[in-house]
């Protein structure tokens, strides 16, 4: 019975992978629409990272869950105007329930890089949603006035490095902040809408522009020899920033889950 069985296995596991990968494309293009008529792409970035950054690798609690959609979580002032973000990806949601809010909010967040002329990262389905137990206490994200002892007690926890610090900074190519949300105003790049290496032309400036955001944590980048070296490298070399930027990347979008 086994040898009779085996000749099949093949075929379902096509099928299965089939179901999954159209799922997936079928979300990819809502997303597509979404962002040709809302340019939203920074605040799905941001939405995504804010999820699972709450990550604590040695508790093995938070990550990217889903979780960020409840209160209290919702309401912690490093998540304000996040709300937005989930607004508009819920009609993708109630389209395609059989995806967990946990894959929505990385597949948005992928696909907004992507879509922004940015490089496609690595992305795997399969994230569980959290309940509202699951909350994370606030204060695991990284606020924006300190420097470089805090970014490394925050994103060690969650098990990064010095350069998958320096990296995932360069996500701030995109977007800006805004006044009613963080208290900091404008964006770090000239072109907020585009992801390529501009934000490390941009810190490495001598003479900043007047126009641009630079956080006491993103000039932090510079305060090593190493992460400036690293700036350096990104700031001439955009398809290197690229290569790390994808593999650092995925790690965030999977943080406490595939284990
Ligand atoms: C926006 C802080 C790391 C992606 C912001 C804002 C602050 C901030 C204060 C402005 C929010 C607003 O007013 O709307 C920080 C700090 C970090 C950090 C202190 C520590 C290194 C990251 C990482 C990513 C990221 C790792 C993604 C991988 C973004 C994006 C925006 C943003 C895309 C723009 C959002 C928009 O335009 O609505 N960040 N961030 N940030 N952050 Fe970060």
């Amino acid at each position: 019975r086994a040898n009779a069985l085996r000749p099949r296995l093949p075929n379902i596991t096509r099928r299965f992978s089939t179901v999954k990968a159209s799922l997936e494309d079928d979300v990819r293009q809502d997303l597509n629409k979404l962002y040709e008529t809302t340019p939203c792409m920074p605040i799905m970035v941001r939405l995504a990272w804010h999820d699972a950054g709450t990550y604590n690798a040695t508790e093995k609690t938070g990550g990217a869950n889903g979780s960020i959609r409840f209160n209290p979580e919702k309401s912690h002032g490093a998540n304000s105007g996040l709300n937005i973000a989930m607004d508009l990806l819920q009609p993708i949601k109630d389209k395609y329930p059989n995806m967990s809010y946990a894959d929505l909010y990385q597949l948005a967040s992928v696909q907004a890089i992507e879509f922004s002329g940015g490089p496609k990262i690595p992305f795997r389905m399969g994230r569980e949603d959290a309940s509202e137990a699951d909350c994370t206490p606030d204060g695991r994200l990284p606020d924006a006035d300190k420097g470089m002892n805090h970014l490394r007690d925050i994103f060690y926890r969650m098990g990064f490095n010095d350069l998958e610090i320096t990296t995932l900074s360069g996500a701030h190519t995109l977007g800006r902040a805004h006044p009613e949300r963080s208290g900091f105003d404008g964006p770090w790049t000239k072109i907020p809408v585009v992801f390529d290496n501009s934000y490390y032309v941009e810190i490495l400036k001598d003479e900043p522009d007047p126009d641009l955001l630079r956080l006491t944590s993103d000039l932090a980048l510079l305060d090593s020899t190493e992460t400036k070296a690293l700036c350096e490298k990104y700031a001439a070399d955009q398809d290197v920033f690229f290569e790390d930027y994808k593999v650092a990347h995925q790690k965030l979008s999977e943080l406490g889950c595939f284990q």
